[in-house]
């Protein structure tokens, strides 16, 4: 697989939904050594999805960046810490004490630093506190001295962690103590005392969680990254007694007594923000560098509260990861005006080099604010890009094997978050340490939203743009992040809005923007599967970043940790929409119910669709099978496929026009609607295993119409787009977009 050539230039941009007449702003540069690319501003019509589908489709875009550039060697700050910027924090020390919580997550790395005044190769007196390639607590000082327990700390268990240094006398006792926890394990507390030289400390910047590096973006670049969670890390001023730091130990206490207190950082402090509080006399304030996870189980939660802002003494630590990833820091290095008549679009700026895949900035161009220039919108799922964004689990063959059912097709830039793990993850991915990843951001190179490649997302997504140009119908291109800003009134200017295949990540703005809309007579096109599924947040303190928690239950990449399922953003919980009181059904007619990567099949009319209500829809359509056919996996339902359900909120009146049938046993059902184990016998003959179009009118004269399914937009090139699928798609774009009202019926 290294053999397979990857992108050599990368780039990413400051907002990826931006108004005509904006401007934005491109950083561009390369992980691997400087060169020359070309970049050239493309429209992007059409992905390529393989020999069934309508294949890439671009239309170059003159604009003054287009040309040849220099692409600098740049490398990306990957590791979250705090950084306390303070040249006064250790500034004259000579004897000290350094006290921590800590739980340790994973070994397997030289050094992991706790608390450091060390920059990476420097000279100057300065300690770390750190976890040792044994896992055992240890002091390493600037000239190399290091002193360690030589006993491995527990993996997951919280230890009281102290390292006294009295300069004059040279001497050094660090302390490691496991505490207490549940089960009857009692692993002893490891002590050890020796020489150091160690000098008055030098000034500079004090990090929690790594040490400093030297690099472009002066404090971001960090090194011995901590992969855990650190509560309530102190400083003294003097050298204490090893009886003092044995009592604090089984006190559980990392503060220092008052007449030496130098600093005490409270995490419970400021849980939402980026500020770290020093509550010593010094206010040695610190913040967060590459969004660490906070709202997080501390040493002395107890399971007797789930909620951080009540019980901030349960939520006093910071979940550290060394692939923690919010900004890459790169500079701007092109920008492009884009004109005030510019046709809003998907569009990308695809950079070129000898002998490499192009690497593709993807990115939305929208009317200006409150302008409509089409009566049709689509509605990219941006949100769902995101969280999507550098899918490395998708790497994995157990992931290939297990959960796909078939081989999954990758390439040379897929390839590129493998060789580079500095890109950070997705939130479908776990930190080496095992833990969820619940933070993703855009501010980096984002591999996987691009016109190639085969995922579904964007990829399937343009097979509707695709349509949509091929049809002649305008559109307008909005995004998540402009409905999660602008609710409603960036919908009501349209009469028809119509998603992507797979609407999966909404805020609680979204919803509400769109629900609003609907009750005013807007007109839905669900186009997708899985829609309306989990609840995220936008980090208001993390522009361009968004913060899930996989809580409670659902169908997952992985389980959040008990406690810790409410956003550290905003204090709600997380988790399935459907869980939070909001149920796909009740807002499109039909959710999630199965999903499976074998095979795709058809649709069947079902007697409802025969109903007066819904003539208009299958003129001209007459298939049997209908989508027996496209590039989704060989037919229009599969993947990941949603079904009507009045006991989740379908409403009465809806209709159920189409069911797909003859799924695979490997169609498997969500794990939400089992509540017992069951042998799995049932596969794909489970009654509810079905993908369902579903039409329903809402108050105001609007309309819904729902295809249950990410592959469905995959089936509307099948022929020359003389098909079913795009026959009926297009039969209800055009009586959507017909002003006659829909009435919703009077009840039987
Ligand atoms: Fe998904």
């Amino acid at each position: 697989m290294t053999d397979v050539p990857m992108p050599q230039v990368l780039g990413y941009c400051d907002d990826w939904s931006v108004a005509a007449g904006g401007t934005i702003r491109f950083r561009i540069a390369s992980l691997t050594s400087a060169r020359p690319y070309r970049a050239q501003l493309v429209r992007v019509i059409s992905s390529d999805t393989g020999p069934a589908g309508a294949g890439l489709k671009t239309e170059d875009v003159a604009a003054p960046l287009n040309g040849i550039h220099e692409a600098a060697l740049r490398p990306i700050p990957v590791g979250s810490f705090v950084l306390v910027d303070r040249p006064d924090a250790v500034e004259g020390l000579g004897s000290f004490t350094v006290q921590a919580l800590v739980q340790p997550m994973l070994r397997e790395r030289a050094q992991q630093a706790i608390v450091s005044t060390l920059v990476e190769g420097g000279r100057r007196p300065g300690f770390a506190l750190i976890v040792d390639q044994d896992g055992a607590l240890a002091i390493h000082f600037a000239d190399g001295t290091r002193i360690s327990t030589g006993a491995p700390m527990e993996l997951g268990r919280w230890h009281h962690v102290a390292a006294s240094v009295d300069a004059t006398r040279g001497e050094v006792f660090v302390r490691q103590t496991p505490l207490p926890a549940r089960g009857f394990d009692r692993p002893p507390a490891v002590e050890a005392a020796g020489v150091a030289a160690v000098g008055r400390l030098a000034p500079g910047a004090l990090r929690i969680g790594a040490i400093g590096r030297a690099g472009p973006t002066p404090g971001h670049f960090a090194t011995w990254l901590f992969n855990g969670k650190i509560e309530a890390p102190s400083l003294a001023d003097r050298a204490l007694a090893p009886e003092d730091l044995r009592a604090a130990a089984a006190a559980g206490t990392t503060m220092p007594p008052s007449d030496c207190l130098r600093a005490a950082w409270d995490f419970t402090q400021d849980i939402a923000g980026v500020t770290v509080r020093d509550i010593g006399p010094r206010k040695l304030h610190g913040r967060t560098v590459n969004a660490p996870k906070r709202a997080v189980v501390g040493s002395r939660w107890d399971g007797s509260e789930h909620d951080w802002r009540r019980a901030p003494a349960h939520y006093a630590a910071i979940h550290f990861h060394e692939d923690d990833l919010y900004d890459a820091c790169w500079p701007d290095t092109l920008t492009w005006s884009i004109p005030a008549d510019q046709r809003s679009a998907i569009y990308a700026l695809r950079l070129d080099t000898d002998g490499a895949p192009p690497f593709w900035i993807t990115f939305f161009v929208r009317p200006p604010r409150g302008k409509a220039t089409a009566r049709l919108a689509f509605l990219a799922s941006t949100a769902t890009y995101s969280v999507y964004a550098n899918y490395r689990a998708r790497m994995v063959p157990s992931t290939v094997d297990l959960a796909f059912g078939a081989l999954q097709q990758i390439d040379g830039t897929d390839m590129l978050v493998m060789a580079h793990p500095e890109l950070g993850a997705s939130t479908y991915d776990k930190h080496p340490d095992g833990s969820g990843v619940c933070h993703v951001s855009l501010l980096r190179p984002l591999v996987n939203v691009r016109p190639t490649g085969r995922l579904w997302n964007l990829q399937l997504d343009l097979c509707l743009i695709d349509w949509l140009e091929a049809q002649g119908i305008a559109y307008d291109v909005v995004t998540d992040d402009d409905l999660h800003r602008e609710g409603l009134s960036l919908l009501e200017n349209y009469a028809v809005v119509m998603s992507g295949c797979h609407p999966e990540y909404w805020s609680a703005a979204m919803w509400d923007g769109l629900d609003a809309w609907l009750n005013r007579g807007g007109r839905f096109m669900y186009m997708g599967g899985n829609g309306f599924y989990w609840k995220v947040t936008y980090v208001e303190t993390h522009p361009g970043m968004i913060e899930l928690r996989r809580a409670e239950g659902g169908t997952r990449a992985w389980a959040e940790v008990p406690g810790e399922y409410l956003h550290a953003s905003t204090g709600d919980l997380g988790g399935l929409w459907r869980r939070n009181g909001r149920t796909p059904n009740s807002l499109v007619g039909v959710g999630f119910i199965a999903q499976g990567f074998d095979y795709a099949s058809w649709y069947e009319r079902t007697p409802a669709s025969r109903d007066d209500r819904v003539a208009w829809m299958f003129e001209g359509v007459g298939e049997a099978r209908l989508g027996d056919y496209g590039c989704a996996l060989g037919g229009a339902a599969g993947m990941e496929i949603d079904c009507a359900s009045t006991a989740l909120g379908t409403p009465a009146h809806a209709l159920v026009v189409a069911s797909s049938v003859e799924h695979s046993k490997v169609m498997n059902l969500v794990v939400e609607e089992i509540n017992a184990g069951f042998s799995g016998a049932y596969g794909g003959t489970w009654p509810a295993v079905r993908a369902d179009i579903a039409f329903f009118e809402t108050p105001g004269g609007g309309a819904m119409w729902s295809t249950g399914s990410i592959s469905f937009v995959g089936s509307l090139a099948h022929r020359g787009y003389d098909n079913g699928i795009s026959r009926m798609t297009a039969n209800v774009v055009r009586r959507f977009l017909d002003p006659r009202p829909f009435e919703i019926p009077a009840r039987a």
